[in-house]
């Protein structure tokens, strides 16, 4: 199948790939030519396990083009995917003008009856805003099908790959736009059919549901977080006792700094917007936005609480500055708000990350020392945060860590340290709701 992607971000190109993976012939698109001229040199812009060597294998295999010409590329194309950024506005809502401008110029430039499909993470009634755009501008068929991405950065390649399930809004009367998307979706679904059909408004709220769902688990376990703290009791062990009950289950329930990253952030708020634009306040997913607001200043509070209110000339080693492990994604990360804090409270910071490390120097230019080695971090601190739970900081030489540091203050911000008697170990050591050791 004859498949254009616009859009060459995280989901673009995971999407690409993947379909090329699968034996489509793929041109991935996008207005970024300093981005499409990295690809074209073989570099993968974003780090993403598996997909440099995904897009290698396709690029040979004469399956994966890219281009900046995003005209010619949807020209020929039989499915399109629209797979550019929706961010947030001002008043929360989602910002659609890269996705109309899609649709604008799918509508001029396509030659052939095609399908074109919504992967960004759009409002309820973008496929009939897309479809209005579309309608008015030619009369050649182009059918608009809805089908939110529900990839993890971290492990995006398996997920598009072996997904849990692929959500396509589809009106049932449109039997061109249903054949064309059980066929491009058919080797995924081999052995269990993947696909839930829908209507292309339940395909939208889905979305949005769903990632507001698993951010109020995570503010829901922050706010029992600061419960526990105050009543001494762990909230890892009432995450266990809690998780374990069929109904609810073990995910996303980690007290931490509060959520980030591109999707949930701008999800939620979206959703409230959405509510209020119908006239329906949607009261817990505003509560989930206002908790992770709060949460993403706990570590900041800590410290300084640690410090008697007092972080003039302290030196903070960071270790992880990327939202989650596994990416080098910094958007909306809690290291960013805990990095601006410590600027404005005079603090100096140094910092690691496997891989966000440029990422973080672009964002916060010399103001602050990205180091390459966990280790040079700790070097003469006053305390050391752990923000991201990479795997590599899981197990780390406390000794030498102590050695290095000028104060031994160690504020985990993932829970991941608190059974390793480090109090004991002449650590003042501090989680979020744990009791520690
Ligand atoms: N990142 C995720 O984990 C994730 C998961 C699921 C859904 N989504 C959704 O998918 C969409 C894309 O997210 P992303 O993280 O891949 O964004 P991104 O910022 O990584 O990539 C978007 C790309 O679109 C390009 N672009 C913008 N306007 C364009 C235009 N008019 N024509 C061609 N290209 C254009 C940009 O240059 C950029 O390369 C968003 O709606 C997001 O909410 C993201």
């Amino acid at each position: 199948m004859k498949i254009c992607v616009v859009g060459s971000g995280y989901v673009g190109l995971v999407t690409g790939a993947g379909f090329a993976e699968m034996g489509n012939d793929v041109i991935c698109a996008d207005v970024d030519e300093d981005k499409i001229a990295a690809l074209e040199r073989g570099e993968t812009p974003i780090s993403e396990p598996g997909l440099d060597s995904m897009i290698a294998r396709n690029v040979d295999g004469g399956r994966l083009r890219f281009t900046s010409d995003v005209e010619s590329a949807v020209a020929d194309a039989e499915v399109i995917f629209v797979a550019v950024g929706t961010p947030q506005r001002s008043d929360g809502g989602a910002n659609l003008s890269a996705v109309d401008a899609v649709a604008e110029t799918v509508a001029k430039a396509s030659k052939r009856e095609c399908v074109l499909v919504l992967k960004s993470t759009v409002p309820v009634g973008a496929n009939e805003r897309v479809s209005r755009i579309v309608r008015n501008a030619t009369d050649h068929p182009i059918h608009v099908v809805s089908n939110p991405e529900f990839l993890k950065e971290g492990d995006a390649v398996g997920d598009f790959l072996r997904p849990d399930r692929i959500v396509i809004g589809c009106p049932p009367d449109d039997g061109f736009a249903r054949d064309l998307m059980s066929r491009l979706y058919h080797p995924v679904s081999l052995k269990t059919d993947k696909t839930v059909w829908m209507s292309p408004q339940s395909a939208e709220i889905t979305k949005y549901v769903a990632n507001t769902m698993l951010a109020m688990r995570i503010s829901f376990m922050n706010e029992i977080a600061a419960l526990c703290e105050k009543v001494d009791a762990d909230v890892n062990d009432v995450r266990k006792g809690v998780g374990s009950d069929r109904r609810i289950g073990p995910e996303f329930l980690y007290a931490g700094p509060g959520y980030g990253g591109s999707c949930f952030p701008k999800d939620v708020l979206a959703l409230v917007h959405v509510g209020r634009e119908f006239g329906m306040p949607l009261e817990l997913a505003q509560a989930t936005e206002n908790v992770n607001q709060r949460q993403k200043g706990v570590m900041l509070r800590k410290l300084k609480q640690h410090f008697q209110g007092d972080l003039r000339g302290k030196k903070i080693a960071i270790w992880g500055i990327a939202f989650k492990p596994r990416t080098d994604d910094i958007r909306e990360s809690p290291a960013l708000t805990l990095i601006d804090g410590l600027f404005a409270e005079g603090a100096s910071v140094a910092a690691h990350d496997p891989e966000a490390g440029d990422e973080a120097r672009r964002r916060f230019g010399d103001t602050i020392q990205v180091v390459d080695r966990p280790y040079d971090a700790v070097k003469d601190a006053d305390a050391l945060v752990l923000v991201t739970e990479w795997r590599q900081y899981q197990n780390p030489d406390f000794g030498r860590i102590k050695e290095a540091m000028r104060t031994p203050f160690l504020l985990d911000a993932r829970n991941i340290w608190s059974m390793y008697g480090l109090r004991k170990q002449g650590f003042a050591y501090t989680g979020i709701g744990v009791l520690g050791s």
